[in-house]
């Protein structure tokens, strides 16, 4: 009863004082710890999550264990190469089954008593045995009602989601008009997970990462002047030309274009694949990216880093971000570097030099972006902000029709500063807490 009480409260205050259509966010929102468990019981429950790659699973056994919200989970790769998601949580008292990062196995055995689960084929989550099982329940076990519980899973260009949610909208119409641009993104070639995610904490809520990629390339040239400044950019305005895509559902990108005539960055080695995998308006705006980044709401990040030359060579990488929450001020990040499968050596090679200089535990990037969100965050965290007088101003864009040509879906901007996909997390993440439909 206190916990309604709660949310009704919680949720009026969010009617009253959040207002994307003007462009007016509370500074609370940030990190507030009501608000987060709000966030926890509705966007971490009914929408879709990015668990995993499919080339993190590569055989049937193979598994890793991730979060979804605050749940650990155990994606797993069944015979029939069927993606399953589980509860990492025995039905006995609750241990973890699963305490390592990922593996190979044909069943799980639980650390603490013992109960033992499959892995595989049609045991795949179903408890298949016990310990002294006949003298301890000589009545036998219900396997049916001990099978490990499960989420609804959907896979997107090998990106691999699943959700609680008991009828969820299927994963494509969730992905909405973003899809095409997906598609070209992470589906212009076969790509391949390098090495294991990286992980680390930082002190700031998971909504402040999350729409930075969503919608704010308007920072780069300040917070990222350095690339400039060391000579691996021309100037600091990499960030500005190009497209802002509100493609609706929370979802954001911006794509970094530069002169047709300058020809296509990407290695020419992949240009056969590039073709047989993507439309030819696709394949025409793959031919002008330096740099793409994006957000699939409510918290996976996509990233075409802005090309850098290293050892002489236009280089970048691929890379995909889950910004985990784990506390009102808190987030776990992961960070995957993916790379074309069939890619030369000099490529992969550049790629992997560039992600650890640039972005990753280690990048100098991430540096610049971890300080600004940790002292927004402190800043959420104060008296004053924690009230309600303090808003925020995401007005950019506000008044600017979206392009009548572009070939892409969605409402698309001709240069990347805007906030209109910004305005559209906040308003889908509104929806989401108040439990409105949604469109
Ligand atoms: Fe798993 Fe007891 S908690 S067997
Ligand atoms: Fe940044």
């Amino acid at each position: 009863m206190t916990r309604v009480l709660t949310q009704d409260r919680v949720r009026a205050r969010l009617r009253d004082t959040v207002d994307p259509e003007r462009g007016r966010i509370p500074m609370f929102v940030y990190s507030d710890p009501d608000v987060y468990e709000l966030e926890l019981q509705t966007v971490f429950r009914d929408a879709w999550l990015f668990v995993a790659h499919v080339s993190e699973l590569p055989e049937a056994g193979s598994f890793v264990v991730r979060d979804m919200g605050e749940e650990s989970v155990i994606v797993a790769r069944g015979d029939d190469e069927t993606v399953r998601v589980f509860l990492n949580s025995c039905r006995h008292r609750g241990m973890r089954l699963a305490c390592e990062d990922f593996g190979t196995t044909n069943r799980w055995r639980c650390p603490y008593h013992g109960f033992t689960y499959g892995s595989k084929g049609e045991f795949l989550g179903t408890l298949i045995g016990a310990p002294y099982e006949r003298i301890a329940y000589p009545g036998g076990l219900d396997r049916d009602a001990l099978h490990l519980i499960e989420a609804k899973v959907g896979v997107h260009q090998g990106l691999v989601f699943a959700t609680w949610a008991k009828e969820p909208e299927d994963l494509r119409g969730y992905l909405g008009d973003l899809a095409w641009y997906l598609d070209l993104v992470v589906g212009r070639a076969e790509l391949e997970v390098v090495g294991v995610p990286q992980k680390w904490m930082v002190p700031t809520g998971w909504k402040l990462p999350s729409e930075n990629f969503t919608a704010d390339a308007y920072h780069t040239a300040t917070a990222h002047s350095f690339t400039a400044r060391l000579g691996l950019t021309k100037g600091v305005d990499f960030g500005r030309d190009g497209y802002h895509v509100d493609p609706g559902g929370g979802h954001g990108l911006g794509i970094g274009v530069h002169d047709e005539a300058e020809g296509s960055y990407f290695p020419p080695e992949l240009a056969d694949e590039y073709a047989a995998r993507l439309d030819p308006d696709q394949l025409a705006l793959l031919k002008r990216i330096k740099n793409t980044h994006g957000n699939v709401f409510p918290n996976l990040s996509f990233l075409i880093p802005n090309f850098i030359e290293i050892d002489g060579r236009r280089v970048t990488g691929m890379m995909l971000r889950l910004w985990q929450p784990c506390g009102p001020d808190k987030v776990q990040v992961w960070s995957w570097h993916l790379v074309e499968k069939n890619a030369p050596r000099w490529w992969k090679d550049l790629g992997r030099k560039m992600y650890t200089q640039t972005f990753g535990a280690s990048g100098m990037f991430d540096q610049d972006d971890t300080e600004n969100w940790e002292a927004q965050t402190r800043n959420a965290n104060a008296a004053l902000t924690r009230s309600e007088e303090v808003y925020l101003h995401y007005e950019m864009g506000l008044d600017i029709e979206p392009l009548k040509d572009f070939p892409g879906p969605g409402a698309v901007y001709d240069g990347k500063f805007s906030e209109a996909a910004g305005r559209s997390f906040y308003r889908t993440w509104l929806d989401h807490l108040s439990g409105a439909e949604r469109a």
